[in-house]
């Protein structure tokens, strides 16, 4: 199975895609996980990374358009893989799209600004990991650790509320465009293009996984 997660920052793709690739085993690539682990490292894709992520901009097309190709030729992307925070341009989609890279679903999980707001100031992650949680609605059994490791959980830098106001607005000019894109091509060219699937991302996450699961296994 080839899927992208499409939705905004904070509308619960990480959360998610724990669930999908668990259940149809198949590897989670986070371009966004990518970058932070470059950062990380001081690579030089990290350096140029490096500032627009804290201001909340995008990362160049180019960038990540090569970063992702390289990525999907690994072997253990041959049965499928799940995109989240990727493609998040019409460029990048459009690159898939010339790379022929066919994808069987698209699916959108649809959550209001205001909400994401509230979610992304309560998130906390595994920085080893990308496991996300959430101090009120999602939290780890104990309180600023992970479940697995037992690591101590941190806060993005891009999650302060005048940062994650940017990248929603990043979001509604660059990536929510590639809605209409997914829903256009799904009529035109039905055997070409993914399955479009929209879930409304309000809701427990066990909700959310369930309505997920249905739209994916029907
Ligand atoms: P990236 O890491 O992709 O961040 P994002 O898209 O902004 O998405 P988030 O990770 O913030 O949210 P999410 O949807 O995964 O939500 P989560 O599950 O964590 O990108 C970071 C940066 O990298 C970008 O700003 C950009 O600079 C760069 N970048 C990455 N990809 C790029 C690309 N393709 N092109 C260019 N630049 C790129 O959930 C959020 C919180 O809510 C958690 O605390 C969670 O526990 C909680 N939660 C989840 N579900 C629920 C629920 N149902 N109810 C209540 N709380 C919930
Ligand atoms: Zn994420």
């Amino acid at each position: 199975m080839r899927l992208i997660l499409l939705g905004a920052p904070g509308a619960g793709k990480g959360t998610q895609a724990q669930f999908i690739c668990e259940r149809y085993n198949i590897p989670q690539i986070s371009t966004g996980d990518m970058l932070r682990a470059a950062v990380k490292e001081g690579s030089e894709l990290g350096l140029k990374a490096k500032e627009i992520m804290s201001s909340g901009g995008l990362v160049s097309d180019d960038l990540i358009i090569a970063l992702v190709k390289e990525r999907i030729a690994q072997p253990d992307c041959e049965n499928g893989f799940l995109f989240d925070g990727f493609p998040r341009t019409i460029p990048q989609a459009d690159a898939m799209k010339e790379a022929g890279v066919k994808i069987d679903h698209v699916l959108e999980i649809a959550v209001a600004d205001e909400e994401i707001v509230k979610r992304l100031a309560g998130r906390r992650v595994h920085p080893g990991s990308g496991r996300v949680y959430h101090i009120e609605y999602n939290p780890p059994r104990e309180a600023g650790k992970d479940d697995v490791t037992g690591e101590p959980l941190i806060q993005r830098e891009d999650d302060s509320e005048s940062t994650v106001r940017h990248r929603l607005s990043v979001y509604h000019d660059q990536t929510a465009p590639l809605v209409d894109y997914y829903k256009q091509w799904a009529e035109k060219e039905p055997q070409a293009a993914p399955v479009y699937h929209r879930v409304d991302g309000v809701g427990s996450v066990d909700d959310i996984t369930a309505q997920v699961r249905q739209a994916l296994d029907d």
